[in-house]
């Protein structure tokens, strides 16, 4: 097996050559930047039952409670968040026009803020909210959350612009990640555990679109050694630092 900096080296050169890389992107991207994930050790899952809190049937059932518990919590930390070092790259790389799309399965909006232009929000976005009555939009930073659950004027509960277990893909999101993932050259599927679907399948189209695919992440998943040519095992924003450096060193 090749040692890190040898990997990173040969990542680099494929990645370097890609003309048209899409990035598949999860919670373990935004760890570095103070969100946790919601699998694994610190998990949001760990602490609270998804089904309890994330489903669209529990926020209909108790809108008040799913706010207070998991949103106002959520929208504090996605609020004071910034992109880190692998969000950067991630732009960086676009910038070189080596990628071309993000897909992200995360609502925190870091990869616009970063600088990436072409981002599908496959699970929607945290920072708008909408009425579930009127349907009238309302940036989440505007929203009244004194009185939980939050209300429109109208006397509707707003709820966020995401997607809740049971509820389907926004269909124009999942048909342009489609399209994006069978077309790509390169995908870099960085800190997803690859377990939720569709956006699991996102990489199995690009492998069989015949892209390369290389995964970063502190664990292995369950596209490793199937789907995946090479997993840089480690923290997004250290091995993004890493693989620009070389990359950069390749372009010069
Ligand atoms: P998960 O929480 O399932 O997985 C996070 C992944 O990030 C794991 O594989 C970790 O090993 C990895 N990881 C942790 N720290 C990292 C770091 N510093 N750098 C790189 N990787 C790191 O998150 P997702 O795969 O995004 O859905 O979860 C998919 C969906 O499940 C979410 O979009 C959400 C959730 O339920 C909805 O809310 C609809």
């Amino acid at each position: 097996m090749a040692d890190s900096h040898t990997l990173i080296k040969k990542v680099a050169q494929k990645l370097s050559s890609a003309r048209n890389a899409v990035a598949l992107t999860g919670a373990g991207i935004s760890v570095e930047s103070g969100i946790p994930p919601f699998r694994g050790k610190g998990g949001v899952w760990e602490r609270f039952d998804p089904m309890e809190y994330a489903s669209i049937d529990a926020f209909k059932k108790n809108p008040a409670k799913v706010w207070q518990v998991l949103l106002k919590d959520l929208n504090q930390l996605i609020g004071n968040a910034k992109p880190n070092d692998a969000h950067k790259g991630l732009a960086i790389l676009e910038k070189m026009g080596i990628l071309k799309t993000v897909i992200t399965q995360n609502v925190d909006g870091l990869h616009q803020k970063a600088g990436n232009t072409d981002v599908i929000e496959f699970h929607g976005n945290f920072a708008i909210n909408y009425c579930m009555d009127c349907g009238r939009r309302m940036d989440t930073v505007s929203i009244d959350l004194s009185q939980m659950p939050p209300r429109c004027d109208c006397g509707g509960i707003f709820r966020p612009d995401c997607v809740f277990f049971g509820e389907m893909i926004p269909p124009d999101s999942l048909l342009r990640s489609q399209q994006a993932a069978s077309q790509c050259d390169f995908m870099l599927v960085i800190g997803t555990s690859a377990v939720v679907q569709p956006a699991a399948h996102m990489p199995v189209l690009a492998h069989n679109s015949g892209a390369v695919i290389v995964e970063i992440n502190p664990e292995s998943t369950p596209l490793t050694g199937y789907i995946s040519h090479h997993i840089l095992l480690g923290q997004a924003g250290t091995l993004m630092n890493q693989l620009i450096d070389e990359v950069n060193q390749i372009m010069r």
